[in-house]
């Protein structure tokens, strides 16, 4: 007895997996985050599918529906928005319902993330500029763990990504600004990333709460920060990968001699 848990990509219905859509089409109930997820998606359901919104559901009644429906036999298919592992609260999902004896298979999807770093056209690791990432969010009425304060994960100047904080821009300047980060480092907000009515912000970190308030931004987006967002990153020719670089052997491509 199994559930199946599905990343259904930003908003695009052509970007989740073939996976994912294989088994959304074969699933007897459709539990999805109505909030996020497309319909259009959601209509590639079998006709006869059981189609249930989360939005107006607590935990235990999401659960109890999930468990009742796959003892009674039946394909369910849990439909979170993005990629389930990144603020998809599944595992609060999946605790209860091993306890009811049922087990679950995750299919990834895109995370909103990396559909906004597409929609912009960015990298977010730059050759000897920034090799990391951070996902997170601003602390807003949810708390983030006393060793995850944005301004000491901002130490590190790499690119961040923020979640959930449409609303918290002015908290998200103050951290960056207290861990050095200068006032014309760039900032590319992405609203409603793949859907028709996506909304691209390039701005920097001194602009973007006035460009938050202008764009009436206040939901549904997220937000890149560092320098690895500067479209303009490789036009002086620095920071190119080792990768292509002629000089530079690996196991598919021998050296081009001097
Ligand atoms: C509850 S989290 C879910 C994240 C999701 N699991 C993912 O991988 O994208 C919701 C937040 O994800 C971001 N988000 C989700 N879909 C988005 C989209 N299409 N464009 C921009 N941001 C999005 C926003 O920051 C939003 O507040």
């Amino acid at each position: 007895m199994k559930i199946y848990i599905i990343g259904a990509g930003p908003g695009d219905p052509d970007l989740i997996t073939v996976k994912g859509l294989r088994l959304l089409q074969e699933a007897d109930v459709v539990l999805y985050t109505d909030s996020l997820v497309n319909e259009e998606l959601i209509a590639k359901a079998k006709p006869d599918a059981e189609i249930l919104k989360s939005a107006g559901m607590d935990l235990d009644e999401m659960v109890r529906i999930m468990a009742d429906r796959v003892k009674q036999g039946k394909m369910v298919a849990r439909v979170h928005t993005g990629d389930p592992a990144v603020f998809g609260a599944i595992m609060e999902q999946i605790a209860l319902l091993k306890q009811e004896g049922i087990g679950y298979e995750i299919v990834p999807g895109v995370s909103s993330v990396f559909a906004s770093a597409a929609a912009i056209g960015a990298e977010l690791t730059i050759p000897e500029l920034t090799q990391t990432l951070i996902l997170t969010r601003a602390e807003g009425r949810t708390p983030v763990p006393e060793l995850e304060k944005l301004k000491d994960l901002a130490a590190h100047h790499c690119t961040i990504a923020l979640f959930l904080s449409a609303t918290l821009t002015k908290k998200v300047v103050a951290e960056l600004t207290e861990a050095g980060w200068s006032e014309d480092t760039p900032v590319a907000v992405v609203q409603r990333a793949t859907w028709p009515d996506q909304l691209i912000v390039r701005t920097t970190l001194a602009k973007l709460e006035t460009d938050m308030k202008e764009h009436g931004i206040r939901s549904h987006a997220m937000i890149l920060a560092g320098w690895a967002l500067d479209p303009d990153i490789h036009s002086n020719g620095e920071y190119r990968s080792k990768l292509y670089d002629k000089q530079f052997t690996h196991r598919f491509r021998r050296g081009v001699k001097a």
